[in-house]
This record gives C-alpha cells, structure tokens and sequence, in this order.
C-alpha cells in the first residue's frame, strides 16, 4: 500500500452527510501536503449544475449514475489526493469496490443523534433532506448504508469532536492501517 502519510496514494473519507468529510477531508490533505478534491465539486463543475439542481432537475438515479462516472475519472486525474465522496456513493453501483482498489477507505462514522445536531441548521441545501421526517430518515438511512460504510480500511468515530481532535484521531488511525 502507498504511503499516505508521506502524502503517496488516495484516502476516500466516506460517511454521512455532517459527518465532516467536507471539513476534516480539507485539514487531512494540507496536513498530508496533498491536493484535496470533494466528490461533490467535481460532479457540479463537470455538469454546471448544482447538486440540488441535479436532483431536482433529473432525479436521483442520474444523480447517481453521474457521481459514479465522475468517481472513476479521479484516480488517472489525481493521483495523491485526499477525496471526500458524497454521502451515498459508497452505497450505489460497485463505488465502494472501486474506492477500495483505488485507495484507502475511511469512515467517518457519527451516530444519528450526532449528525441531526450537525444537520439541523443545513438542511436547505441538502435535497434529501426536504422532508419533515428527515430525522427518520438519518437514522434508516444509516441503517441502510451500514453494510457499505463497513468495507472502509478503517473508519473512525467522530461524535462530540472538534476538527483538530478528529484530524490528529484520524491521522493516529491511519498509521495503524498503513502500518507506517
Ligand atoms: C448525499 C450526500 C451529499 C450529496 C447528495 C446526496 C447522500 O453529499 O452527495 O446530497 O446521499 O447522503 P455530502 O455527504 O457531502 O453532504
């Protein structure tokens, strides 16, 4: 396996959304001395289009068959790079599969009481969200994606953390997988 900590190879931090993979995935590249891509960004730059507007738009199955295509264009594209992928890529088409050849797989795994709390204030932008029970829906849709976030290499609990103790967490979790 590369040496991530030497900033050699790709880290995917995979998790739901308000996990921090936006955040924690920014701090962990700089850290690593390596360029930081979010699956998000590259998908709205690639169609002009929000990802808001692609739900609304399209609708979710091309929401995702779009993620999934622009996932496999990162790899040839970044070769060291620290990604933060979309909280329901790992779960649709073989992504997790290809994220695990491709790299090491993180999760950032908060529990749903944790992430209603992070999510509360930021639902507008987040289509999957508009719902009165979106706070069900967190706790299902954790359920549902557990079998796809347990592939991670490693995942690691983010609940009641700051960004700098996830970070120096994170960074003490990832020499065990490498084996630095
Ligand atoms: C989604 C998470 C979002 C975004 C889309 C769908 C999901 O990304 O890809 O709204 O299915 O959990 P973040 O996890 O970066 O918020």
């Amino acid at each position: 396996m590369a040496n991530l900590l030497t900033g050699e190879g790709r880290i995917y931090l995979i998790g739901m959304m308000g996990a921090g993979k936006t955040t924690i995935g920014r701090s962990l590249a700089e850290r690593l001395g390596v360029i930081f891509v979010d699956l998000d960004d590259a998908l709205e730059n690639r169609t002009g289009l929000t990802v808001a507007e692609i739900f609304e738009r399209h609708g979710e199955f091309d929401f995702r068959a779009c993620e999934a295509q622009v996932l496999r264009d990162l790899p040839r594209k970044y070769p060291d790079a620290v990604i933060a992928t979309g909280g329901g890529a790992p779960a649709h088409f073989d992504n997790v599969a290809f994220m695990r050849q491709s790299g090491t797989v993180v999760y950032l795994q908060a529990s749903a009481d944790e992430l209603i709390g992070r999510l509360a204030q930021q639902r507008a932008e987040r289509p999957l969200l508009k719902r009165d029970d979106w706070e069900a829906f967190v706790a299902e849709t954790i359920a549902a994606r557990r079998e796809a976030y347990g592939q991670a290499h490693a995942s690691y609990r983010v609940d009641g953390q700051q960004v700098d103790e996830t970070l120096a967490g994170l960074l003490g979790e990832l020499e065990q997988v490498v084996g630095h």
